[in-house]
């Protein structure tokens, strides 16, 4: 109640407290802290009290996460600031060809619509997009598969603003907002819109300032669209992982889209490199550079008396328990997916406790990352693998491809082709 009061105040600007999530930030951790702290002690009956009331808090936070954002927006506004008016580059027409994600479910899920085309607002850039990624990642947001997913997206089907999916870009600035500076009109680019999605497009706004780079020059718009989620995440946990020349590093899916990059850029930062896939996929993950392969319906890896500084999965095929006796006495375990709110308490708790950590991470702020790795791609160090690709309008045969979990790197799907630009 006293937080709820707090937020209503004047005291707290009201962007943060239209923020259902940060709202509810000291009641999950009040349920946290009450549910870890009564487990700590002997169960005593008066400790075991603490019990409800942690859940009656996390209950709570959920709530002012679902609900919260919405009342508290809805609180008595202050005059609203006069804005300057946004000066935009012309951008045409009004509609767009999109996918519209009409529910979670099977890949029929996703339509072709003619949809309202975006306006950049001044911090933003309109870009026109030419290939996007049908990742692994977006094939389970479609499915509504994750609590936080379905938290974010919304809770019986995606709200409005997320109903056009897609994360990855490729494409060129078709305009700026009039605050906008170091892009133009014209430039080749490449992104990760994150939680804003809208990939799925023939154009989408960007912040100016957010996960966009320019495209490495050799790469077309399909490979350019093929490398931004795989490598950016892989660089993103190959520094959690401490990565050093010499290190001995084992990557679990190594011919999918993160995997094959993994690869490439532990190669690049002088390991030795061993790479688990099924048979059929041995050569391509040799001809990445790995050292070693091992086909995982052959040999399991954890019985060959090796050991790993790094343990890589990242298709969540194995478990921390699993690996533990395979990772080197420093060795740290990283692991791309599984339950957020659990795999982030085990990663706190083994920050702590025990040598050998255990690593989960969300990759999201990845314009360093993506500039860094335009210059390794203009350098002919990394490519990407890339599977199949299908045109915007085929974007459900390319999510049912996506959903056997057997694609070798990227799926992608080309929105525009550059010949039509
Ligand atoms: N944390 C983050 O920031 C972040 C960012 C992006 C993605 N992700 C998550 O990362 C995960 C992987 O994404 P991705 O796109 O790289 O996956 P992907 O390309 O869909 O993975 C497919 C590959 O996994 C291999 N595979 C399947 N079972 C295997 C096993 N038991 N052992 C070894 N390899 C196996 C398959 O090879 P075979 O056919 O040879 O088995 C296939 O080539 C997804 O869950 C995604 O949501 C997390």
């Amino acid at each position: 109640m006293f937080y709820y009061l707090l937020f209503r105040s004047k005291l707290v600007p009201r962007w943060i407290s239209g923020w259902g999530l940060i709202a509810a930030a000291p009641y999950l951790a009040a349920g946290f802290l009450a549910i870890y702290g009564a487990f700590d002690h002997m169960p005593t009956p008066n400790a075991l009290l603490r019990v409800p009331l942690g859940i009656q808090e996390m209950v709570l936070a959920i709530w002012l996460i679902v609900k919260g954002s919405i009342r508290l927006r809805s609180l008595p506004s202050p005059p609203p600031r006069i804005q300057p008016p946004v000066e935009a580059t012309d951008t045409g027409g009004n509609h767009m060809k999109a996918i519209v994600c009409t529910g979670y479910g099977p890949p029929e899920v996703l339509q072709l619509q003619e949809v309202e085309k975006p306006t950049p607002k001044a911090n933003e850039v309109l870009v026109r997009i030419h290939a996007t990624n049908a990742a692994a990642s977006e094939a389970m947001g479609r499915r509504g598969e994750s609590v936080v997913g379905r938290l974010i997206l919304g809770i019986r089907k995606p709200r409005k603003r997320y109903r056009i999916l897609g994360m990855e870009l490729a494409g060129e600035i078709e305009a700026t907002g009039s605050a906008v500076t170091h892009f133009q009109p014209g430039d080749p680019v490449y992104g990760f819109t994150g939680f804003r999605m809208g990939s799925y497009a023939e154009y989408t706004c960007m912040p100016a300032t957010g996960s966009l780079a320019l495209k490495p020059a050799s790469f077309s718009y399909e490979e350019a669209a093929a490398t931004v989620d795989g490598a950016s995440t892989t660089l993103h946990f190959l520094k959690k992982g401490r990565i050093q020349p010499g290190h001995k590093v084992l990557i679990i899916g190594a011919s999918g889209c993160i995997g094959s990059f993994a690869v490439q850029l532990a190669k690049h930062f002088g390991a030795e490199v061993t790479g688990v896939c099924s048979g059929r996929n041995v050569d391509l993950v040799k001809s990445l550079g790995a050292d070693h392969v091992i086909d995982y319906t052959q040999q399991d890896f954890t019985q060959n008396d090796e050991t790993y500084d790094i343990i890589f999965d990242t298709v969540g095929k194995s478990t921390f328990a699993r690996c533990k006796g395979s990772l080197a006495h420093n060795g740290r375990y990283l692991v791309t997916t599984g339950n957020m709110m659990t795999n982030y308490i085990r990663t706190l708790w083994m920050a702590i406790v025990g040598r050998k950590k255990f690593i989960f991470a969300v990759s999201i702020d990845k314009r360093k990352a993506l500039e860094f790795v335009k210059g390794l791609a203009e350098a002919g160090q990394i490519k990407p693998v890339i599977d199949r690709t299908y045109p915007l309008g085929q974007m459900a045969d390319a999510h049912r491809y996506v959903d056997t979990g057997r694609k070798r790197g990227s799926v992608i799907v080309t929105v525009t082709p550059e010949s039509e630009s």
